[in-house]
């Protein structure tokens, strides 16, 4: 891909003793949109701010938009919109003046500015809160103001760290639309998220990242297809321990988590014939996804 918008090579990152990002080669294709996923710690955020030129790395290249960083970042930046993992909003400015003090970071002039910001209003849900002082917007209200803020630039790359995080559903649905209008203007977007619904809706690619390395890399549907069992037959209730041993007969893998036991099965048919004739437990029955990819291949533990 020689028009790569982000061309990550053995790109590494260590502090103190700690390898937190560990040789990543990432090459990000143009007019797609590329999540990044992982488990708390597994090293998104760094990865992003490396790629960003926000902080050096220890080896390896970044090249963002034909720049290489960080000696280039001015250049590179101009073009790049970012959604930080924590907003970081002016909170003695208006929402509007929010929006125009961060459009002259791009020597961007006020009136163009001025003329960007009923759409981008739009954009995050917020018309009709120009004149609100930052303070008086709730969480999910100032994530969407720093959605907004990150297209000030009409950038080509917009980097997103869980950019959903906080949203109640209304808004989520609100910026998905929003986030699908940009690929469809040919935006480039690279998304960290820990909503896997998310990432399989919003992703062509998806790069899962575990102790500073990428594990796999696909799209959603080939992931699933390829590490997953094509069904699901979670169970609960009370006399679960002793139905375990039955289940192992009746499916191809099963795991447990917490007080729910998965069976991952291509036909599942079986074990709900079995669990019809348990009144003591419960069960639903579902199709493989994301997130039972993404917990078989980094673990059911918590990480930090
Ligand atoms: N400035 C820093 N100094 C020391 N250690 C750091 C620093 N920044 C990050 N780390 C460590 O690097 C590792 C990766 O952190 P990072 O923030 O990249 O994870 P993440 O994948 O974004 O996690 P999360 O999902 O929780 O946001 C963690 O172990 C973290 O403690
Ligand atoms: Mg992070």
């Amino acid at each position: 891909m020689n028009n790569s918008p982000l061309r990550l090579t053995g790109l590494t990152k260590r502090y103190g003793g700690q390898t937190v990002v560990d040789a990543i080669d990432l090459t990000i294709a143009a007019g797609q949109c590329h999540g990044l996923l992982g488990p708390n710690g597994a090293g998104k955020t760094t990865t992003l701010r490396l790629a960003l030129g926000l902080i050096e790395a220890d080896a390896g290249q970044v090249e963002l938009l034909g720049h290489i960083m960080p000696a280039e970042s001015g250049l590179a930046r101009a073009r790049v919109g970012v959604v930080p993992q924590v907003d970081s909003l002016d909170p003695d400015f208006t929402v509007r003046e929010n929006l125009l003090t961060y459009g002259r970071y791009f020597g961007l002039s006020r009136a163009k500015v001025e003329d960007r910001v009923p759409d981008l209003l739009d954009f995050a849900g917020l018309t009709g809160k120009g004149d609100a002082s930052v303070t008086s917007l709730s969480g999910g209200m100032k994530r969407r103001l720093t959605l907004a803020r990150a297209l000030v630039n009409d950038p080509d790359l917009v980097i997103l760290d869980e950019p959903t995080t906080g949203l109640d559903p209304q808004a989520r649905h609100l910026v998905w639309q929003g986030l699908r209008r940009l690929i469809g203007k040919g935006k480039t977007l690279l998304l960290t998220t820990h909503f896997m619904d998310e990432a399989e809706r919003l992703c062509d690619r998806i790069s899962i990242i575990d102790r500073g390395r990428i594990i796999v890399e696909g799209s959603p549907r080939d992931l699933i297809r390829a590490h997953i069992e094509p069904q699901v037959v979670e169970v609960y209730g009370d006399t679960l321990a002793d139905w375990r041993v039955c289940a192992l007969d009746l499916c191809q893998r099963c795991e447990s988590a917490g007080e729910t036991l998965f069976c991952y099965t291509a036909d599942p048919e079986p074990v709900i014939a079995e669990l019809d004739k348990q009144p003591t437990l419960r069960y639903l029955h579902r199709p493989a996804n994301l997130e039972d990819v993404f917990l078989k291949l980094t673990g059911r533990d918590l990480r930090d």
